[in-house]
């Protein structure tokens, strides 16, 4: 049985002429506990009182903090112009999540991030790796990148995708093939994600228009 606080982050970005952009997040979480309890009708000098109890860890308390209003993250304007290569990274901004009470007084409950959203997919080089949502972008061949624990994020490095998150990034104490991971001080220190815009591995038949994209994180609790 599991406890789940979900968190979707809402990015969107119009490009040159006049481009911008936006995260959002909302937040869910339940906790439940079961309890069955059965009484025979008819006592005789034994009773049997079978009892069933699953109690569930206590969810953390999850809050952001770093967004431009309410649950949405505004990149502001970005022209198209310095987006003109591959692995162009631009307008790179950082959101705070913060987990605070988690299991309660106990506190030992350790939380399990899962990460979804839509892609750009693979017809962009690395595009599993640039979230973006169809429907709402009229933007091409560009997305969104974000990066547990970090306040900036790039495309390029030794590895060019290493530590940034993907459409079912599973985080945790242990680092991801990604290589992201939960930090050590996660239950005292705010958790920085950094968030840009990049054109990701191939920066050809980039188009102007509106950038959106919705990623949720999912907190599990077992
Ligand atoms: C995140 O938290 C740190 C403190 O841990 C603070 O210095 C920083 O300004 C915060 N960032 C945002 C975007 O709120
Ligand atoms: C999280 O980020 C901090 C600050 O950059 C760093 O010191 C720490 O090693 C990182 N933790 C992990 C587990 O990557």
């Amino acid at each position: 049985m599991q406890n789940t606080k979900r968190r979707a982050v809402r990015t969107s970005a119009p490009f040159s002429p006049a481009p911008l952009s936006r995260v959002s997040l909302h937040a869910l979480g339940t906790s439940m506990l079961s309890l069955l309890l059965v009484l025979p009708a008819v006592a005789a000098t034994k009773v049997d009182v079978p009892v069933s109890a699953l109690i569930t860890p206590a969810p953390c308390t999850v809050s952001l903090t770093g967004m431009t209003s309410g649950s949405t993250l505004d990149l502001g304007s970005l022209s198209s112009d310095s987006l003109s290569s591959a692995g162009a990274v631009l307008g790179t901004k950082s959101f705070n999540v913060s987990l605070t009470q988690c299991g309660g007084d106990i506190g030992s409950t350790v939380p399990t991030i899962t990460v979804t959203g839509n892609s750009v997919g693979a017809g962009v080089t690395g595009g599993d790796f640039l979230f973006r949502d169809a429907g709402s972008s009229t933007a091409q061949n560009v997305g969104f990148i974000f990066r547990f624990n970090d306040t900036t994020v790039a495309w390029a490095d030794s590895d060019p995708k290493k530590k940034n998150l993907k459409p079912g990034s599973v985080i945790n104490l242990t680092p991801n093939t990604e290589g992201a991971v939960l930090p050590g001080t996660w239950k005292t220190t705010p958790i920085p994600v950094a968030v840009a815009v990049s054109t990701g591995g191939g920066a050809s038949g980039l188009v102007a228009g509106d950038l959106q994209a919705g990623v949720t994180f999912t907190f599990d609790y077992q």
